[in-house]
């Protein structure tokens, strides 16, 4: 069924607080709840239950009566007469063991896990599982000890003890009310990491990280990142930690990444574990991350939450503007600013890779959606990263004083209250007295949005106008669009601007204010033609569409004073030559590398001024999939091949270049995860990529030297990836094989051992399949079809990170991805359907491509047992709904 967004109403019900009482059982797990109900309006109580088996239920004390009781598709409905309050009570019975979905209650590793956002709550007892009630938790863990020596839950610890027959109980109460979807329980044999910290105002807080014993030793850096975050929070919002307690769990099973619920947060354990050996810099950097993101949900998404699952972005969009505000402002303080630009790349970067395409398929929507049929679906790009670049641009806007007045504003009025996006909006909008009325219209449109600009300039006047054109794929009204631009002028330097009327020449940036479809704006006292800069820092999240010559872009590359624009000019460069290659390869010519790509490209490479972090992301070539939403049709294999031969020849003609770099990037003393560090490392392994891809005999020795050696795990697995994505077959191999050798046991590690296979490319045409691979890894003794992240990493790596292999000629991508989706679908719908969604853009394939996919696709759709997960994917894909 179809929910929508202008259905919400209010329950007639709701529930002040409520008494959980867990008997916890692997197998057989009873669960004693009461709740105290008071009357909001009319109607009946409305109750949400899934897979439950019911023991009893009373009504203050009293059985109910048959002809009181409802049950619906969704749950039950009560019939509670003329009371305006009842004390109900509901006993039901669950099995942990047999949830392979991992919503609601769950086994993983011997211990009890709980996951209920959006909706797994009603699977673990009858409840109004809806975020809009909010209720005060108190739980009741009862367990043996032996099996469950930890049971922990929201909130304070307020008594625990000792039962007779070799169990204890634990009770737990959480002082704020909250929706169910942040309740949480864990159970189960675990080691803590402590510390003790003062809050901003004196209060001390306890800090926990819980892993399964063994890992203790990779816990720090989740601690650490925590302990970050909330002097981040402090300082830039004011926000300060609410509990006594504060209890960061890691778990291997996990669907997603994270979950915020209040005081418990349960992750999934690679993004808490890491120690030098074991975590690259990117897992650090992730790890940071993630932890800062479920640390600032505890005020933006707990203590004021959304009043329906529409809402989604309310919370989670500003959350991601949050930690990437909280990454950025790291990085700086210890690494410069250039540290700061690099986080702000890498975010567009993702964005465009995943939410642009999911924009322009069948999948697209608001980041405020107005449909949906399974919510689980809308965990999505666009409500997490588009809607973080809305929060950006009020940022912009307000400035970071009026976007604090804002947040202080909202918090005012609405903690402890569950709210909408208009309500977030509007109090940014009366704290700074201005009219946010036409920016509301971010959260109604979908698609991205396209920024045209034309530029011409009047020697005579000594003018410049530019012109900037709104378009909006659906025809929308024009929205409210922040455009930071600055002018280049012909020796490299930025002009000081002056818009026609104005008396005094301005900044060299200029933010400037887009309402209309269509803006001129005209700069006076310009002496020569300027190169425009448009869009720095990508002010607004959409398609910048100029004209500019391979000359303009050299220019840019070499001048552009914003680092976020010098990037994207080099990114332009690339996505251009890439195309004209890609076209010449489908067309059955061999590729030719332009010279003046190559100078504009070593020219970067050269430039010591730089630091190594930011020429490392300066010349990694875009992903594929953002490459792919650039053709038509869009056509893998002869991309790849373009790739093969521009990533041959940057190996070969800067090879010397790459090869002094690796000497001079050298990084002394033991490993710290400090973004100095980080940016030498990772211009080295990208140096080394572009070495091995070409067969340079020295690169390969040092990769597989690195490969193989006594290194971390930044320079190792940067070596693995070199070899594995290079010609080097054989070396690859033993890399391989040692890697393996060392990590077999290590779960985590493995994952990067899976997913750096699945999506090996084919350097020569009689390689093995990526297919044949992964055919034969399935039955590798650490590979699991339970746990989500080998999942991820051996399917998805292949579905998403290796497009070339995936849509083969022959189709047998296609046909091994509906054979894993119909498994998937069984066992867990989340996941099945994550993986599902990576054909939803088909109809952009060849046309031979698209009768292929599209045969999988409907026989998938064809089936009986779809999850609605899933159904509702395949059916978007093929144009159904
Ligand atoms: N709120 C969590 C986070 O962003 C993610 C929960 C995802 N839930 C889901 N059913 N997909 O940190
Ligand atoms: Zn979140």
């Amino acid at each position: 069924p179809t929910i929508r967004r202008i259905d919400y109403q209010p329950l007639a019900w709701t529930v002040q607080s409520v008494d959980l009482h867990f008997t916890l059982d692997a197998k057989a797990t009873v669960v004693r709840n009461r709740m105290h109900c008071e009357r909001r309006g009319a109607g009946p109580l409305v109750l949400m239950a899934e897979g439950l088996t019911r023991v009893s239920l009373t009504v203050d004390g009293v059985e109910v009566a048959e002809t009181a009781l409802r049950e619906t598709d969704t749950g039950l409905e009560i019939d509670l007469g003329e009371r305006d309050t009842a004390l109900v009570e509901v006993v039901t019975q669950i099995n942990p063991s047999a949830n392979t979905e991992l919503s609601g209650l769950y086994h993983s590793g011997g211990g009890l896990y709980t996951q209920c956002e959006a909706e797994g709550f009603r699977r673990i007892t009858c409840f109004p599982d809806r975020p809009d009630v909010m209720a005060r938790f108190t739980v009741t863990l009862e367990a043996d000890m032996a099996a469950f020596p930890v049971l922990l839950s929201n909130g304070n610890l307020v008594d625990s003890g000792d039962l007779d027959g070799g169990r204890h109980f634990a009770i737990w109460e959480d002082p704020f009310p909250k929706p169910s979807y942040l309740f949480a329980l864990v159970a189960g044999d675990l080691v803590v990491l402590e510390r003790t910290e003062k809050t901003r105002s004196g209060r001390e807080v306890l800090l926990q990280v819980w892993v399964e014993d063994g890992n203790l030793d990779r816990a720090d850096h989740a601690m650490d990142s925590l302990v970050h975050s909330m002097r981040w929070d402090e300082k830039t919002f004011g926000l300060e930690l609410d509990l006594d307690r504060y209890m960061i769990v890691a778990v291997s099973d996990f669907n997603m990444g994270a979950m915020e619920n209040k005081g418990l947060n349960i992750f999934n354990a690679k993004f808490v574990l890491a120690k030098p050996d074991t975590a690259t810099d990117v897992d650090y950097e992730h790890i940071e991350s993630v932890v800062a993101h479920e640390y600032f949900h505890n005020w933006t998404g707990n203590r004021v939450t959304c009043q329906d699952w529409f809402q989604l972005t309310l919370k989670e969009g500003l959350t991601v503007f949050r930690d990437q505000q909280f990454s950025a402002d790291m990085l700086a303080a210890a690494g410069g600013e250039s540290a700061r630009a690099v986080k702000r790349i890498e975010d567009v970067r993702m964005l465009r890779t995943a939410q642009f395409p999911e924009d322009a398929g069948p999948m697209a929507h608001p980041i405020r959606p107005d449909q949906y049929q399974a919510i689980d679906n809308f965990y999505t790009a666009t409500v997490y990263e588009k809607g973080a670049e809305v929060i950006r641009m009020l940022h912009t806007l307000l400035g970071a004083e009026g976007f604090r007045n804002g947040m202080d504003l909202y918090f005012s009025y609405h903690d402890g209250q569950a709210v909408t996006c208009d309500d977030f909006v509007e109090a940014m909008s009366e704290a700074n007295g201005v009219d946010l009325d036409q920016f509301m219209r971010w959260y109604s449109q979908r698609g991205t949005p396209r920024l045209l600009a034309e530029g011409r300039y009047d020697a005579a006047a000594r003018q410049y106008t530019l012109t900037l054109t709104q378009q909006r794929p659906d025809g929308d009204e024009a929205l409210h669009m922040p455009v930071a631009l600055g002018l280049i002028g012909p020796k490299g330097a930025d002009l000081p601007l002056t818009l026609a009327g104005e008396t005094s020449a301005g900044a060299t940036t200029r933010l400037i204010e887009l309402k209309d479809t269509s803006t001129t704006l005209v700069f006076e006292g310009i002496d020569a033609e300027p190169v425009p800069s448009l869009l720095r820092g990508f002010s607004a999240p959409v398609i910048l569409e100029l004209t500019e010559d391979d000359r303009r872009l050299a220019f840019r590359m070499a001048h552009d004073s914003d680092p976020f624009n010098r990037w994207d000019a080099a990114q332009r460069f690339m996505v251009r030559v890439i195309l004209a290659m890609t076209a010449d390869a489908a067309k059955g010519v061999l590729p030719q590398v332009p010279d003046a790509f190559m100078t504009a490209f070593g020219a970067l490479l050269h430039n010591e001024k730089l630091d190594p972090a930011y020429r490392a992301v300066a010349l990694t070539l875009p992903a594929e999939a953002y490459l792919l939403e650039q053709m038509t049709p869009a056509d893998p294999v002869a991309l790849r091949r373009a790739l093969i031969v521009l990533m041959r020849s940057i190996g070969e003609r800067l090879g010397d270049s790459w090869l002094g770099l690796d000497a001079r990037l050298s990084v002394a003393g033991e490993y710290r995860y400090h973004p100095t560090d980080a940016g030498r490392r990772a211009l080295r392994n990208l140096g080394q990529r572009y070495l091995c891809a070409a067969g340079v005999a020295k690169g390969v020795e040092r990769a597989l030297a690195r490969a193989t050696g006594e290194g971390h795990m930044t320079d190792r697995f940067g070596a693995l990836a070199a070899l594995v994505h290079s010609p080097a077959s054989a070396e690859a191999a033993t890399a391989l094989a040692d890697f393996e050798r060392r990590f077999a046991k290590d779960a985590l590690v493995m994952d990067k051992w899976f997913a750096i296979q699945a999506g090996a490319w084919r350097w020569i045409d009689s390689a093995e399949p990526a297919l044949a691979r992964i055919e034969a890894l399935m039955s590798h003794p650490a590979f699991s079809l339970s746990n989500p992240n080998k999942i991820y990493a051996l399917f998805g790596a292949y579905f998403r990170a290796n497009p070339a292999e995936f849509h083969r000629a022959d189709g047998a991508g296609y046909r091994f991805w509906a054979d894993r989706i119909r498994d998937l679908n069984k066992r867990n719908p989340q996941v099945a359907s994550r993986m599902a969604r990576v054909l939803e853009n088909w109809r952009r394939l060849t046309p031979a491509q698209q009768a292929l996919a599209r045969e999988q696709i409907e026989a998938l759709v064809g089936e009986k047992d779809l999850s609605p997960d899933v159904r509702e994917v395949l059916e978007k894909a093929l144009g159904k709904t």
